[in-house]
């Protein structure tokens, strides 16, 4: 394993580089795109651009993955940006529409995207490789045969397993990872003044931040683009809606500023079930922590195998709400839940503007807050009751919509109850205070004998799961 001192070398493989036919790009680049599909670079010239990498001293501001003569790379970028016809002022996302580009690729399969990423990219791109299923992308990547990069974040607590794979990945297709590492200085104010698990008590999100997010920042601004391996089915509450290429929402790039760096998401449509199905058609290698009940792989304190059913974020910070697993490397997909509470009246009413109601159905009973208090102060309630806390405008909560609608159908005329409280705004006190609400949404059951509720304590919000609370419950 290179340490953080160590230069590190450039990380094409042989076998990456192999030539192969360069397809136009057939981009719309805004008003500047040149009417006919632009030339990519030839392979050798590709080849001339990547250049050997550096490791950066902690504390300089500089792009550690950027090539060790940066200008290099300025002039090839701009080389390319003249034979497309487009003048290298402004930022690539500027430049091409993503949107339309996004569209496009819709329904595109993860190796056209890929291709495509490193077609118009070339060295400003390089893949974010967490060591887990997301080896899938190196594979895509090498069956472009186009040169490609790949950089993974070493936060120092990563399971001895994974440092293997590494290696073995490396071998398998004669490459150089490029680890980025954490700032020494930063590490070690954090662990000496909290200790090696104050994210246990205080939550992951200062953790990650030393250890991860600041060495991502610093990657990124040495590329243009950067290719993750975020999937739509990971994170039903965050990530339902990544595009396959989006403006990057939250890190910049080479040039600096909004718009400056573009993030791909290859494998957003994909099953995770269809990924290990490449994987194993394919033959690659793969982490051996996934023989052990692991899905979701990330630091070894942070990361638990789940068990048969159980949705593989519940094993990643499984001591914290649902809504806090975004580590910050991805923390623009909880943005735009973030802008709807702003845009929302929050005072738990629906005024102008705010966002139409959620588990609208006659079969959910919608309570208020002298009904919630009712239903906390029997003790010998005649039916037992489910309650969702939830806001409209969270995510979230909207992404188990259809699940808690269809539960409630299902459970007509069982004697349970089903419902729901509106708990943001106003009510957002009391309910932190006396219905247990950490984050939205948050499901309890309150049983027929006893007034004290029982939280649902998954993060599985299908309807097989929450009915199998609830009959274990009634
Ligand atoms: S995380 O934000 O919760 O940690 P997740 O594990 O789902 O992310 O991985 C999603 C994608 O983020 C990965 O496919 C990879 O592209 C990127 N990623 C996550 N962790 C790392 C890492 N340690 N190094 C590089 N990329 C990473
Ligand atoms: Fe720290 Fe855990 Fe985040 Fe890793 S996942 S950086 S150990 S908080």
């Amino acid at each position: 394993m290179a340490s953080a001192a160590t230069a590190i070398s450039g990380s094409v493989s042989s076998r990456a580089l192999a030539p192969c036919e360069l397809r136009a790009a057939g981009v719309q680049i805004g008003n500047r795109v040149p009417r006919e599909a632009p030339a990519a670079p030839s392979a050798s010239r590709r080849r001339a651009l990547v250049g050997p990498l550096r490791a950066v001293e902690p504390g300089r501001a500089v792009a550690p993955l950027a090539a060790a003569d940066a200008a290099t790379i300025a002039a090839g970028a701009a080389e390319v940006g003249e034979k497309n016809g487009v003048r290298e002022e402004g930022n690539v996302s500027q430049a091409v529409d993503l949107e339309k580009l996004a569209g496009e690729l819709e329904s595109a399969s993860p190796l056209e995207v890929m291709d495509r990423a490193l077609e118009m990219f070339g060295n400003d791109i390089a893949i974010a490789f967490s060591g887990a299923e997301d080896v899938a992308l190196i594979e895509y990547a090498r069956l472009t045969g186009r040169p490609f990069r790949v950089f993974s974040l070493d936060t120092g607590r990563l399971n001895p397993e994974t440092y293997r794979f590494f290696d073995e990945v490396e071998k398998h297709y004669d490459i150089r990872i490029e680890y980025m590492f954490p700032d020494a200085v930063e590490v070690q104010a954090l662990v000496r003044s909290k200790g090696l698990f104050s994210f246990y008590e205080d939550g992951h999100q200062e953790c990650c931040r030393v250890r991860k997010v600041r060495p991502l920042r610093r990657a990124l601004k040495g590329l243009r683009a950067w290719i993750t391996g975020q999937r739509k089915d990971q994170s039903p509450g965050t990530r339902a809606s990544i595009p396959v290429v989006q403006v990057d929402p939250s890190f910049e790039g080479l040039e600096g500023g909004t718009g400056s760096l573009v993030k791909w998401n290859p494998v957003a449509q994909v099953d995770g079930r269809d990924i290990w199905n490449f994987l194993r058609t394919m033959n690659v290698p793969v982490n051996s922590l996934h023989s052990q009940g692991y899905v979701s792989i990330g630091c070894e304190p942070c990361t638990r195998p789940v068990l048969p059913g159980q949705h593989e974020r519940e094993g990643r910070w499984w001591w914290e709400d649902a809504k806090a697993k975004e580590c910050g490397l991805h923390k623009g997909n909880i943005k735009q839940e973030e802008t709807s509470h702003l845009n929302s009246d929050g005072n738990g009413g629906n005024g102008a503007g705010a966002t139409s109601d959620i588990f609208a159905t006659e079969a959910v009973i919608s309570l208020r807050r002298p009904g919630i208090e009712n239903l906390l102060r029997l003790e010998n309630r005649q039916e037992p009751w489910l309650v969702v806390l939830y806001a409209p405008w969270c995510r979230f909560c909207q992404a188990m919509d259809a699940s808690y609608v269809e539960l409630a159908e299902t459970l007509r005329g069982s004697g349970v109850k089903v419902a729901k409280f509106r708990a943001d705004g106003d009510q957002k006190p009391f309910a932190e205070k006396e219905l247990q609400l950490g984050s939205f949404p948050t499901v309890l059951f309150f049983p027929r004998s006893t007034s004290q509720p029982i939280k649902y304590p998954s993060e599985n919000r299908d309807v097989e799961s929450l009915l199998a609370f609830v009959k274990a419950l009634r």
